[in-house]
């Protein structure tokens, strides 16, 4: 059976390419779609992407990527006190992976936690948008050993 994971992004990442360049760099949302899904082919796992704004849709996807194998996640903000995500996502019971693009330890203190962090698969943060290529690949090997 051919792979498909959830590319998820949070509140405020349809703003990327124009938004806080200085943290987040010039590349759009839609690139970042388009390079993951090129990479999902490589790898042989179709990419399903979805943007949010919304707490509750986003948990509404989640919700959603239990019929897939795993999900890649930016949460934005929600990351950092999205008890209801968290739970969304502990409940979903695939792997799940999540990123930031910026070196979320080098800002405000209130971006240091993610209270959805403990039940990921992996986490990476502050490798600009080619973490989201690095997150693809942990969660297929994450997919792999679960297999
Ligand atoms: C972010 C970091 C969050 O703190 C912030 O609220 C975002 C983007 C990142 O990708 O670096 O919206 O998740």
């Amino acid at each position: 059976m051919e792979s498909t994971v959830l590319l998820l992004n949070g509140p405020n990442l349809n703003l990327l390419g124009e938004r806080d360049p200085a943290q987040y760099g010039s590349t759009t949302l839609a690139d970042i779609e388009a390079r993951v899904g090129e990479l999902g082919e490589e790898l042989g796992v179709s990419v399903v992407c979805a943007q949010s704004n919304h707490e509750g849709t986003m948990i509404d996807r989640v919700h959603e990527a239990r019929a897939y194998q795993g999900i890649l996640c930016n949460p934005g903000a929600f990351a950092h006190y999205s008890y209801a995500l968290r739970d969304a996502v502990s409940a979903a019971g695939v792997p799940y992976v999540e990123v930031h693009i910026s070196n979320v330890y080098a800002r405000e203190e209130f971006r240091h936690t993610s209270v959805i962090a403990p039940v990921a698969a992996g986490y990476i943060a502050g490798c600009g948008v080619i973490g989201y290529e690095l997150g693809l690949r942990a969660l297929m090997r994450r997919i792999a050993e679960r297999a």
